[in-house]
């Protein structure tokens, strides 16, 4: 199983959005795909019409470490191999605990989830090809626990003035995670919701000289990985809870997801 996060400090920029058409690209190319919701706003259980406020949450639970069996955690969605763990403000609380704990406790919740066994016999990280962790804007306790599980980080930005504010300090960040979890590394970003105005497409080539450039800080740091287009369907349709190729499979970001997975595994459909 390879296990990608979505992780920037920086809010509304589409890490939700990402992590519901990754999750979804990938299991309709059929592989076997689980999702973690691991932001207490519960965005990606909203983006699967899976999002229940009344419950302490899986992902909760999984925190605390009040499970004992994956399936316990584990919730199918609509679509036969894609599978969720939940999330809401309950999350909050779990965090909190955590502080009470010694360090290799308090980071290794989520190690324990990928260790353990499923009703077939085979692991959680046997039983799945994709684990999609989507975070919140910030890095506390719980995106530590995503990081000593995570193999790639991809950070998904908006081109504005500041685009790459912050990932610095995600790079230092992962940087740490190497000493508990030495195959985590940083992919690279992905631009979203993007629009060819002047102002973005200058943007967009600043951040591409910034690769290029030996004498900036950006150097050969953050390479692109992909550009998904603003679309108007997917903006105007916030509220429903499904993928934007089941309801729009047409538009910009239904097909850049598209792209952006074929170039990400490298093969195509
Ligand atoms: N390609 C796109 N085209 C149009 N709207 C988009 C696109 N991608 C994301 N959005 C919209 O942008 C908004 C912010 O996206 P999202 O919630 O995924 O951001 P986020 O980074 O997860 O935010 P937070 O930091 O609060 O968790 C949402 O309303 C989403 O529907
Ligand atoms: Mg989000």
């Amino acid at each position: 199983m390879k296990v990608i996060s979505l992780l920037n400090l920086k809010g509304g920029v589409a890490k939700s959005f990402t992590a519901v058409n990754l999750g979804y690209e990938l299991w309709r190319r059929g592989y076997r795909v689980l999702l973690l919701d691991n932001d207490k706003q519960g965005n990606l259980s909203k983006g699967y019409g899976r999002y229940d406020g009344e419950q302490t949450a899986p992902i909760t639970r999984l925190l605390n470490g009040d499970w004992n069996d994956a399936e316990e955690l584990i919730q199918q969605t609509d679509y036969n191999g894609l599978d969720i763990i939940t999330a809401n403000m309950s999350l909050f609380g779990a965090v909190w605990n955590l502080i009470k704990e010694s360090p290799a406790d308090m980071l290794g919740r989520y190690r324990r989830l990928m260790d353990a066994d499923t009703e077939d016999g085979r692991k959680v990280s046997e039983k799945y090809d994709y684990c999609i962790i989507d975070n919140p804007p910030d890095i506390g306790l719980n995106v530590l626990n995503a990081l000593m599980v995570t193999d790639e980080v991809v950070v998904p930005v908006k081109i504005d003035d500041n685009a790459l504010e912050g990932l610095d300090i995600v790079a230092e960040q992962i940087e740490e995670a190497k000493a508990l979890n030495p195959s985590v590394i940083l992919k690279g970003v992905l631009v979203t919701c993007y629009q060819k105005t002047d102002g973005e497409s200058a943007g967009l080539e600043w951040l591409r000289q910034e690769w290029e450039n030996t004498d900036s800080v950006h150097y050969r740091k953050y390479p692109i990985l992909g550009i998904i287009r603003y679309s108007k369907k997917a903006a105007e349709n916030s509220f429903v809870r499904k993928p934007v190729y089941e309801y729009s499979p047409c538009c910009g970001a239904a097909q850049d997801y598209k792209k952006f997975v074929t170039s990400y595994t490298g093969k195509g459909r």
